[in-house]
């Protein structure tokens, strides 16, 4: 702890930081992701994969803490190393490649800053149920007389509409933008990029990035294109 507290006060430790909680939001991306593609399986896959998430309970809450003060530190981190880089900026730039390494990381927090938009508007829609109250109240009636709360319709119904459908895509575009260059960044902030792994490194944060966007953006357009659908008797 002391060690991790001693690294915020440096600015290669706050890039460290960023790096590893960087490397965490996007394992929790690629494991949600693989939860919500269970929406192809249909209704029983999905919803029992949520509500099986529900019964976690305390557990389920400790996670979402974790996450969000991971998020939270990943955000506000790289938002001090921007400001700082710009206040250490000279005025005139020695080399061409300092030029476009400061254009990568000005792009970087914007495209970041969108992915904390399209979070905060997702969270709105699917957790809190404010986008769309209707579906977000949907429940599900089995066999045996209980109900649970029936995501697969709150998700289908809400990719239906094409405003929200096209939105998803757009954030999933500007989501992979940001991953396949953090990816990059964080080979290279904890040294694990050579000369000779330099392409290697490019192609495999290219790949993890189109296969977050294929996997993302599928679901929505499946939904919008009525690929994936309510059951008829619904
Ligand atoms: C098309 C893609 C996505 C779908 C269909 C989707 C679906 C969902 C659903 C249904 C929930 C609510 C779960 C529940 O309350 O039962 C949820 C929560 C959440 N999603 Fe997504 N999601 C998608 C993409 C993303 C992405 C790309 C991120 C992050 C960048 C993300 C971050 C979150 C977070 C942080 C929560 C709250 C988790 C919790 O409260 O337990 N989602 N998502």
């Amino acid at each position: 702890m002391n060690g991790l507290l001693a690294s915020l006060g440096t600015s290669i430790g706050r890039k460290m930081v960023v790096a590893v909680t960087g490397l965490m939001l996007l394992l929790f991306v690629l494991a949600h992701m693989a939860g919500n593609l269970q929406v192809f399986a249909g209704p029983e896959a999905l919803n029992s994969y949520a509500a099986k998430l529900q019964s976690l309970g305390p557990l389920l809450w400790a996670a979402r803490l974790g996450l969000l003060a991971v998020f939270g530190v990943h955000v506000a981190l790289t938002l001090k190393l921007a400001s700082e880089n710009k206040e250490a900026r000279p005025t005139a730039y020695a080399h061409q490649t300092s030029v476009q390494a400061t254009s990568a990381s000005r792009t970087m927090v914007m495209s970041g800053l969108l992915v904390v938009a399209f979070v905060l508007y997702h969270l709105a829609h699917f957790t809190f149920g404010v986008v769309q109250p209707g579906n977000h109240e949907l429940v599900e009636t089995l066999a045996d007389g209980t109900t649970r709360h029936d995501v697969f319709s709150m998700v289908v119904l809400g990719f239906q509409n094409p405003l929200v459908a096209i939105s998803y895509v757009v954030a999933m575009a500007l989501l992979c933008w940001h991953v396949s260059h953090g990816v990059q960044s964080v080979f290279q902030t904890l040294g694990l990029q050579s000369a000779r792994s330099r392409d290697a490194v490019r192609k495999a944060s290219l790949g993890i990035a189109a296969l977050i966007f294929v996997g993302n953006a599928s679901m929505p357009l499946a939904c919008l294109l009525h690929l994936v659908d309510i059951p008829s008797g619904n």
